[in-house]
């Protein structure tokens, strides 16, 4: 039997500068009834995305966030009421239920899913992040075996994924990150070539002797000063993939542009793409399935951070900017019935 109050984190106050987790907070208000047509559905897993800060800084492919507004996030859920003849009491589907226990949505808004994994799966290699790293490195970036493949943002949700395609496809894997020690666990444990560490002074110097090849593909997540390095380690004709810009994200003063940017385009023949994953939307069941089976073969793994509980994920996001996760972050909030 569904609770007849509903938890949502809403933006309290919209971040100047770095986000902070008073700028949400916790409201518990009636559970929302669904109309006709609607179902209503209760949150099991959330997705935290590093897009969750660009959404409260400026219009993005959604309408900037407003105080007072709740929080929206990719999820999991589970319908409890059904108004629809589309979708029945227990079906578990995916998408923007917010950061709270009970949505009310049209089934327009949501896809159903049969999981036949963990639940956790289809939020990282199977959801949103596989997609991306997948059509981003492989139609993007055009990867091809033997070239160096540089991504960064690499022990976090979409980088790790890219990495490990990356590596399954015969490339030479360089990853960025923000740590010595998430460094040595990419290339321990994930089995990339090498990592660099973007805070490390000699960050430039490192990122060319682990390219001595110079860089082929580099899948950018996070733009700025990272972004103007790697531009000048690129190899002649080299493909940049523009999935994100992280490093732009959480401050009220984003940098103007990296340096390089069309000398260098033009200099070494570079081609620097940007994309949004629903331009793939056609082809999801097919990405999805070849992630299914790759996952299956043993030759990509799924990396979830998971945090406990509805109230963390504030923290969560905040702790994302950061780099406090390992792989994809999300928020288990309740299991299914
Ligand atoms: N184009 C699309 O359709 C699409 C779809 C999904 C996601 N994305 C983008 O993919 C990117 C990755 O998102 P995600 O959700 O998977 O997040 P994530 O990589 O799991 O987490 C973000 C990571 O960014 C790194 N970071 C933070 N500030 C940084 C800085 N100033 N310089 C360098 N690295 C920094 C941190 O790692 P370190 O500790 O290693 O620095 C952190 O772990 C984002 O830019 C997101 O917008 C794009």
């Amino acid at each position: 039997m569904p609770k007849l109050t509903n938890r949502r984190w809403c933006v309290a106050e919209l971040p100047d500068d770095r986000l902070d987790v008073s700028h949400f907070s916790l409201r518990t208000v009636a559970r929302p009834k669904p109309d006709d047509g609607q179902v209503l559905c209760r949150v099991l897993w959330i997705s935290i995305d590093a897009a969750g800060r660009a959404w409260l800084q400026a219009d993005t492919y959604r309408r900037a966030l407003q105080a007072g507004d709740t929080m929206p996030a990719f999820a999991i859920g589970q319908v409890v009421e059904s108004n629809s003849e589309e979708l029945a009491v227990g079906d578990i589907v995916t998408g923007d239920l917010g950061w709270q226990e009970y949505a009310a949505i049209a089934p327009s808004g949501l896809e159903r899913i049969v999981p036949v994994r963990p639940l956790s799966n289809y939020l990282s290699v199977l959801g949103i992040t596989g997609l991306t790293a997948y059509f981003g490195l492989r139609e993007v970036g055009e990867a091809r075996s033997g070239e160096t493949v540089v991504v960064s943002a690499a022990a976090g949700a979409t980088g790790s994924v890219v990495g490990q395609i990356a590596r399954r496809d015969g490339c030479r894997v360089v990853g960025i990150c923000g740590s010595d020690e998430k460094g040595a666990w990419l290339t321990d444990e994930m089995g990339f070539d090498a990592a660099v560490n973007h805070r490390d002074p000699d960050f430039r110097k490192a990122l060319r002797a682990a390219c001595p090849d110079g860089v082929h593909v580099y899948f950018d997540n996070v733009a700025g000063a990272t972004l103007e390095t790697v531009l000048g380690a690129m190899a002649p004709g080299g493909r940049i993939v523009c999935c994100g810009v992280v490093s732009q994200y959480d401050t009220g003063t984003p940098d103007a542009g990296p340096r390089g940017v069309p000398g260098l385009l033009i200099l070494k023949s570079l081609s620097m793409r940007g994309f949004l994953l629903p331009t793939f939307a056609a082809r999801y069941a097919d990405g999805l399935d070849t992630l299914a089976d790759w996952l299956d073969d043993g030759s990509i793994k799924p990396v979830e951070d998971v945090l406990e509980g509805l109230e963390r994920a504030p923290e969560g996001l905040v702790g994302l900017l950061n780099g406090s996760n390992l792989g994809k972050r999300m928020v288990h909030v309740a299991d299914p019935v």
